[in-house]
């Protein structure tokens, strides 16, 4: 080994600290870096990135403490095809996860971590998922040769020595990252270190560890987010009773100060970062929605037999492109200082500009991989799946609640695709297992938030195809019993802001004017609202969400978005069929019931459901 251990007197945990050992021995790092988590080591890395080009500084006067990174064109996303869950029997990865035998699997990274880290430094990275200390919270160690990823973790994660105090000797998720590109001597890094051949995202579900391999980027390399809190936590969730989700956590505050906790599904990059932070219309004045987490929840039965859900991550690692002050003002004020944007533009004074940020679009700019880009050049000037990395304390709509660590009342779960045609802007499922089915067998059109084929609808149950660490059969029966164990549980939606009429145009507005189907939702979990009955469920006739003041939008508009045609829906659930083959051997046999059920109560309706306003 080259480097020096330099165990620091504040680590205790002998786990961890052999761990370390056998890890530079393998990797075989020039140095190693204890990461405090201070302000001054950001700095520090901060400035050392932008010596070496991983970093650009911006203009400090138009975005303080805030640096551009551009990635290599060849890691830009996610790389589903590339993550694997190794439990020891295939089965329990199921059908929905890429398996190769753990003992298999292990020596081919070990030969691929052999020296990986040749010439680079390797950081410990600690750090705590959920607030430090709190019951609900668990500690990760993030191995890594990047300060790329150091330094947004510290963003995203609560990461630094104190992690080091609260863990003591205790059990912690070892996560191990190299971008695999080891240096030779005298030989120059480059701004984007990564393997353009060999990646490997790689999941031990039974050990609860993670070994990333060759990508530097997002949920690739932010070992905490995706890896951790998503495909580990829900294997730990599973064991434990509890639910590990790909969602958003808002609160709706009312006039009179009656606050409502919503946590809500969606696929990859379908806003739920713009839903977790809606601005709130004009004609809803009095109310307010505060924002708790917006890409993954942990959510616990409390003592009173309800949900508890606290947001795992101290940051938004959120897409940038679409977001401006007309969408999102909140995400645009979270990140107007101390940020770290990935693949977006640069402007000429130093500021960055991706599509949808302004109206008016710049003359010139920098582009994502660092060319001129003109207005009229026919390219994105970002990656259309480019990120900002924001600490979320800034965001000015964040809940009072958000940390604390007892978790905030779920009252509703709220499910969500992006679909085209075919699914209603918003249904009620009549009960917690309508509602399991419902958001089993959801639909989705893929987005640049994972390398794929864009707009080809996808099942993704949950939202949580791409993240469920087990068979997603096991997953819809876990569902299934926690309702069975909780006294209160949460009401189920399903909403689709998506919708296009026959030009292609969005039937639904979306953004702040989700705010009606938000108070709809609120209205119906306290019983104030009233809805019609349809064969997905309850659903609101033109009366009973409020679509006054909406500019240009009719009563047929609405009637359009709440559509719902039978052999639309007789298609969907032949698809639903062959979800359910694929999960065949652990899929609850409930569903069966429920799909029967389905068919026959849209057998019984008349052929298309528009619920015209006469009616
Ligand atoms: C994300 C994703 O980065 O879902 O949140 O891809
Ligand atoms: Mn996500």
């Amino acid at each position: 080994m080259n480097a020096v251990m330099n165990v620091p007197d504040y680590v205790v945990n002998r786990k961890a600290i052999a761990w370390i050992k056998e890890i530079a021995e393998l990797c075989q790092p020039e140095a190693i870096h204890w990461c405090d988590g201070s302000q001054e080591e950001y700095d520090r890395l901060c400035a050392q990135m932008v010596e070496s080009g991983t970093f650009r500084k911006l203009n400090p006067q138009l975005r303080p403490n805030s640096f551009l990174a551009l990635s290599d064109p060849s890691d830009v996303a996610r790389v589903e095809d590339r993550t694997f869950i190794c439990s020891t029997r295939k089965q329990d990865a199921g059908p929905n996860n890429n398996w190769v035998d753990p003992r298999e699997m292990k020596a081919k990274l070990t030969g691929l971590f052999k020296g990986c880290m040749k010439g680079r430094t390797l950081y410990v990275i600690p750090f705590s998922m959920g607030p430090l200390g709190s019951p609900i919270a668990h500690i990760g160690i993030e191995l890594s040769d990047s300060p790329y990823v150091a330094t947004n973790m510290r963003i995203m994660t609560r990461m630094g020595r104190a992690v080091w105090d609260v863990l003591g000797d205790k059990e912690f998720v070892p996560c191990l990252h190299s971008v695999g590109m080891p240096l030779e001597p005298g030989q120059k890094d480059v701004p984007w270190p990564c393997n353009k051949t060999d990646k490997y995202i790689v999941h031990f579900p039974e050990e609860r560890a993670i070994w990333s391999f060759g990508s530097g980027y997002g949920g690739n390399a932010l070992l905490g987010k995706k890896c951790f809190a998503l495909r580990i936590a829900s294997c730990m969730a599973r064991d434990e009773g509890w639910l590990a989700e790909h969602m958003l956590i808002l609160g709706v505050e009312a006039p009179d100060g009656e606050k409502t906790y919503v946590a809500a599904a969606f696929p990859s990059a379908c806003g739920k970062t713009n839903f977790a932070m809606l601005q709130v219309p004009e004609r809803f004045q009095g109310y307010k929605v505060t924002t708790v987490g917006d890409d993954i929840a942990w959510i616990k039965p409390g003592p009173d037999g309800r949900l508890y859900a606290i947001n795992p991550e101290a940051g938004f690692f959120g897409v940038a492109p679409g977001t401006g002050m007309k969408s999102n003002a909140n995400a645009m004020l979270s990140m107007k200082e101390n940020t770290i944007f990935t693949n977006v533009a640069l402007t000429p004074e130093g500021d960055v500009w991706w599509e949808g940020m302004t109206e008016e679009v710049p003359e010139q700019l920098t582009d994502w991989q660092g060319n001129p880009w003109t207005k009229d050049c026919g390219r994105k000037a970002a990656h259309p799946n480019s990120r900002f990395t924001a600490p979320a304390r800034q965001c000015p709509s964040i809940d009072p609640a958000w940390e604390d660590p007892a978790g905030v009342p779920i009252s509703a779960f709220v499910f969500g695709g992006r679909r085209a045609t075919t699914v209603p802007l918003v249904v009620q499922s009549v009960n917690w297992n309508f509602g399991v089915y419902t958001a089993a067998t959801i639909g989705s059109e893929m987005t640049a938030a994972a390398a794929g084929n864009i707009g080809e609808v996808r099942r993704d149950p949950f939202a949580m195809l791409p993240f469920c660490g087990y068979h997603m059969g096991d997953y819809f029966n876990h569902w299934l019993q926690l309702g069975r164990m909780i006294k209160n549980p949460p009401r189920i939606f399903c909403v689709n802001w998506f919708r296009k009429d026959q030009d292609g145009k969005f039937v639904w507005p979306g953004y702040s004017e989700n705010m009606r189907v938000l108070k709809w939702i609120v209205d119906r979990v306290h019983g104030r609202a009233y809805a019609a009955e349809s064969p997905l469920g309850w659903i609101p006739r033109p009366e009973d969400l409020d679509i006054e003041g909406m500019d240009g939008f009719t009563k047929e508009n609405f009637c359009q978005a709440m559509t719902i045609k039978r052999d639309e829906w007789r298609h969907e659930i032949l698809l639903h069929e062959e979800l359910f083959e694929k999960l065949y051997d652990r899929l609850p046999k409930e569903f069966f019931h429920m799909r029967q059920l389905l068919l026959s109560a849209l057998w019984r309706s008349p052929s298309s459901l528009g619920l015209a306003p006469e009616r």
